[in-house]
């Protein structure tokens, strides 16, 4: 078999170009990492199970009309993707004070917030992703009026889903962070979800024990990752051996 491109290679991804224009192959590796690479492990199957979660996420996002980047699951570690011009944001939706709002303002985690919080944070590991403001955004360029408009709608779009999908299997969404890419399709461009939603952009705490089932298992050592990602798969019906 002829070897693929590598188009780019992130702390939890590879992407490839894809089979036809304009579509990239993203390959989910086992790599963990934390504190922006300062901590690492290779987890067995995570990237197995991510695939798989995202793949179930995106397509329910695309059914109910929210755009994805997704086209189709193809194996056990990698999906068909859109190729996407993706905007240097990490947009983050909170549902309850956890993280980085607990920390920076002085709440306690686990306490509910008046109304979902959409923050703004831009994408880039030497400055270790700092949070932006509109102004910083639009002044910058990064993304218009228009877009951010867009970006809300759809990140409450995404909360909604999630939120009510996990809900549905016991979690609770505490919080989420999504990254979201531009299709030019003649003179418009549209603006899709893009990178991946799974257990490691996500906060899921159990609704009757408050067990994290979430990427913090692995930031604050409480216990085996691989385990808790199976666990909220098997809740959603779709772990990897029923692909
Ligand atoms: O650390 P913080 O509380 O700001 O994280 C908010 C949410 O965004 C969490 O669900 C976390 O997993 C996610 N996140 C992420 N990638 C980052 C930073 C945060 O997926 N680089």
């Amino acid at each position: 078999m002829a070897r693929r491109t590598k188009v780019y290679e992130g702390k939890a991804k590879i992407l490839y170009e894809g089979p036809e224009p304009g579509t990239y192959i993203q390959y989910f590796k086992d790599d963990t990492s934390a504190g922006d690479g300062a901590k690492k492990a290779q987890i067995e199957g995570k990237g197995v199970l991510n695939n798989r979660l995202s793949e179930y996420f995106m397509t329910g996002l695309n059914e109910i009309g929210v755009p994805t980047h997704f086209i189709r699951r193809v194996n056990m570690r990698e999906q068909l993707i859109r190729a996407v011009e993706i905007i240097p944001l990490e947009v983050v939706v909170r549902n309850v004070a956890a993280g980085s709002i607990s920390k920076r303002l002085g709440i306690d985690e686990g306490t509910p917030l008046p109304r979902p919080i959409v923050e703004y944070y831009y994408k880039n590991d030497e400055l270790h992703d700092p949070m932006v403001s509109e102004e910083h955004i639009l002044a910058f360029g990064w993304a218009t009026h228009q877009d951010l408009d867009d970006i809300i709608a759809l990140a409450l779009r995404v909360n909604d889903f999630l939120s009510g999908v996990m809900m549905g299997v016991g979690i609770k969404l505490i919080d989420f962070k999504i990254e979201i890419g531009r299709i030019y399709e003649g003179d418009f461009q549209r603006l899709v979800i893009a990178d991946e939603i799974s257990p490691d952009s996500c906060r899921l705490w159990d609704v009757k024990t408050g067990e994290k089932l979430d990427k913090d298992v692995f930031r604050r050592d409480l216990g085996n990752l691989s385990e808790a990602y199976t666990e909220v798969a098997r809740r959603l019906g779709v772990m990897p051996t029923n692909a």
